[in-house]
């Protein structure tokens, strides 16, 4: 058997086959083979075949090998930042009263128009750099600043863009239905006509849109029009997920899961009947820890109900210049389980297994698995619950995307 790269001596974190004694689905002493872009072979070191060659093989000393971390909520693509609106929350003005004065996803909004395409990539790229850097593969990444058609393409596009220029998995989001832009205020169902008469099928034509958001909330949409859209994605057969029940429960998660949704997002004011819907659409809840501590939010998502009912949660820094300046996703992970009560180990999950299903790849990425793409994380520690407890801190070692090795630190 051939192999292009052998790691060994590591401790795999499978995000396999898990169970209430081992939730990280360990394999100790083991390794791992790339043949290609693919992961080939992994299991105890001692099985490996005697027959195995490798073009480069690399001593993980004992570290631990994780599938590469995946950020399934990000608003990354955006220019100039919201640090004005950062000093005036702090002396009292909520997110809520920003927004309807202009401020807030508006304020983002008119610098993201003014800026050209290599203007926007060039102020994304170093938010991107920062996720790389502690172990992130894949990105999903959400447009919403642009809110016409030439200004939601050129975010798409550059969401694109990043991934000829990194070596990362960028899936697209299109969030048109983000807030009414000014040119239409007043009328948001005119608006939601040009979305879905216009913008959603051009985009999804220029192959620019891999699924649909709304922000379903009182200084968003209703969920009449949430309702609209959604339809109409369903038409194109684009998935959907929603920003719900982040700022007051507005029934987002049920009409999420009512569509077979991807994901509901945030869900700070989540009720017992959302919960529930999720679980039985099987519809990933999405935990933004990074927004509930920037904007000081006191109520908290509903963990123990999610997890008695069984619904897979993800973890995602929400990165965007309003409520969530976030860049490092062991940061979010260390938040999941500071703010909201997550064990490392769901939040370890959350950011692999799970955020790979609310990204609907999971046949592809997020575990350890013969066949999939070898998106991989090696870390010099000897737990992974270590991977939740740095603030700041970065173990990673190297980095593997796609077989290739494209990260090496001295950690
Ligand atoms: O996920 N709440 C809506 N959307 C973003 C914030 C965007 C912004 O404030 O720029 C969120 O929190
Ligand atoms: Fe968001």
């Amino acid at each position: 058997m051939h192999a292009d790269l052998l790691i060994r001596n590591v401790q795999l974190a499978t995000l396999e086959s898990a169970s209430a004694a081992d939730a990280y689905g360990t394999i100790r002493k083991g390794a791992l083979a790339v043949s290609g872009a693919r992961i080939s072979w992994l299991g105890p070191e001692q099985d490996l075949p005697a027959s195995i060659s490798a073009a480069r093989e690399i001593d993980g000393e004992g570290g631990c090998l994780t599938p590469g971390l995946i950020d399934c909520h990000t608003h990354l693509v955006y220019a100039g930042n919201r640090v004005a609106e950062f000093e005036q929350r702090l002396q009292g003005a909520s997110y809520e009263e920003i927004a309807r004065a202009g401020g807030g996803i508006l304020a983002t909004v008119a610098a993201t128009r003014e800026a050209t395409e290599d203007q926007l990539l060039a102020a994304s790229l170093p938010r991107l750099d920062e996720l790389l850097a502690a172990g992130l593969t894949t990105v999903e990444v959400k447009s919403g600043y642009g809110l016409n058609l030439a200004c939601e393409r050129k975010m798409l596009r550059v969401a694109r863009q990043m991934e000829k220029v990194r070596p990362v998995r960028v899936v697209t989001t299109f969030l048109g239905a983000h807030t009414l832009p000014p040119e239409f205020a007043g009328r948001p169902d005119e608006y939601l006509d040009l979305v879905i008469a216009e913008l959603l099928p051009v985009l999804h034509t220029e192959s620019l849109i891999d699924a649909v958001d709304a922000f379903c909330e009182t200084i968003g949409f209703s969920p009449a029009q949430t309702r609209r859209l959604f339809a109409a994605a369903q038409r194109l057969g684009l998935p959907v997920k929603l920003h719900a029940e982040q700022l007051s429960d507005q029934g987002g998660a049920a009409l999420v899961a009512d569509f077979r949704g991807l994901s509901a997002d945030h869900l700070e004011w989540l009720s017992p009947a959302g919960i529930e819907a999720l679980a039985r659409a099987g519809t990933v809840a999405v935990l933004l820890p990074g927004a509930s501590y920037f904007l000081r939010q006191s109520k908290r998502p509903p963990i123990s109900e999610l997890r008695a009912a069984g619904v897979p949660m993800a973890v995602a820094t929400d990165c965007n210049p309003g409520t969530s300046p976030l860049t490092s996703l062991p940061l979010a992970m260390n938040m999941a389980c500071t703010l909201f009560g997550l064990t490392p180990a769901e939040a370890l999950a959350g950011t692999t297994r799970h955020a790979a299903r609310a990204l609907g790849i999971l046949d592809q990425t997020g575990t350890l698995t013969v066949g999939k793409e070898a998106h991989l994380a090696l870390w010099a520690i000897n737990q992974p619950a270590e991977l939740a407890y740095h603030l700041g801190y970065r173990p990673l070692r190297l980095r593997v995307f796609g077989g290739k090795v494209t990260h090496v630190s001295s950690a």
